[in-house]
């Protein structure tokens, strides 16, 4: 019952070469379709999990949330319109698009485009990236984790947590509002930055390979300003990753090794700690947010918060399940 995985993302964008690129030369995903309107990428067994459109409107085209049972879009339809929001049925037609059985689209206070949908349809050949990597750490865990600015977060926060029952993982209130959600057993497959901006801050995809993510960095360093966060590892998700600018302007973090948690167990709670353990140098800040961040991670470090050294490790518990 409920909604279960991040699913699927779609960008609007008229960079469409640019963005065949990125996301198959550098975030190593698969092109598939290429017309000039629209080109989508495979990742998995999945039929698509990113789609870019040539189309007027917001950066953000769709967010794809994945429900565990038909009856849960009937379910999410009336809880949705009981909380004011206008909900529409996917045509036969939009849900083809979408290769999945069925959907229902509505968008959440800040005006993003969310769908819900059922039952994804899988591919018959096999995943093949756009670089020789690992894979990606996907399957119940979903497309990866997606972040959006946010401007009405008191609105945003019940919508999500209280309507659609996000879980929250954590959340911290300073220097702005930041919550972060979980569907599933990854750590978040979503947050919101209460930033006053809209659309994406960034989405993230787990490599299933450090090397994957090393490799990847190298080719970023190579392209004049890709890379927008160095490489680094964050103190809630225990993730590796860097972040590269998008053809958007939005970033896509590269990840590898976030952290699983116990969804039955799980207690939200407020952090303190900042946003990573170290690195993570945010290129495309001024100099004084900058030095801030910085100041955070030195003490993060200096306290000696990191993550746990066995606990958590996924490349040892890979081990010890082989
Ligand atoms: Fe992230």
């Amino acid at each position: 019952m409920g909604i279960i995985a991040l699913g699927y993302l779609g960008i609007r964008s008229d960079r469409m070469s640019d963005w065949h690129d990125f996301a198959s030369g550098l975030l190593a995903m698969q092109a598939m379709d290429v017309t000039k309107a629209a080109r989508t990428f495979r990742m998995d067994d999945r039929r698509q999990r990113l789609f870019v459109v040539d189309e007027a409107g917001p950066v953000l085209a769709a967010m794809g949330w994945e429900v565990a049972e038909k009856s849960d879009l009937d379910h999410f339809g009336a809880r949705l319109e009981a909380a004011g929001a206008m909900v529409r049925r996917g045509t036969r037609a939009l849900a083809d698009q979408r290769f999945v059985e069925d959907l229902i689209i509505f968008e959440d206070p800040d005006g993003n485009r969310v769908e819900l949908f059922f039952n994804p349809m899988r591919a018959s050949d096999p995943f093949v990236p756009g670089r020789p990597i690992s894979g990606f750490r996907t399957g119940a865990l979903g497309m990866g984790h997606a972040v959006l600015h946010a401007v009405r977060i008191d609105a945003l926060l019940p919508f999500y947590r209280d309507v659609l029952g996000f879980h929250v993982s954590d959340y911290g209130l300073t220097p702005y509002p930041l919550y972060f959600f979980h569907v599933n057993e990854r750590h978040h497959s979503f947050a919101m930055v209460g930033s006053g901006q809209i659309g994406f801050h960034h989405f993230m995809v787990e490599f299933r390979n450090l090397d994957d993510v090393g490799q990847g960095y190298d080719l970023a360093q190579l392209q004049e300003g890709r890379v927008a966060y160095t490489l680094g590892r964050h103190t809630n998700d225990y993730m590796t990753s860097f972040y590269a600018h998008s053809p958007s302007g939005f970033f896509v973090e590269n990840g590898w090794g976030g952290r699983l948690i116990d969804p039955a167990t799980w207690e939200p709670h407020e952090t303190f700690a900042g946003p990573s353990f170290w690195g993570h140098e945010r290129l495309y800040l001024p100099e004084e947010p900058r030095a801030r961040l910085r100041q955070m991670r030195l003490d993060a470090a200096a306290h000696g918060i990191r993550a746990p050294a066995v606990a958590d490790c996924p490349w040892l518990y890979g081990q010890l399940a082989g």
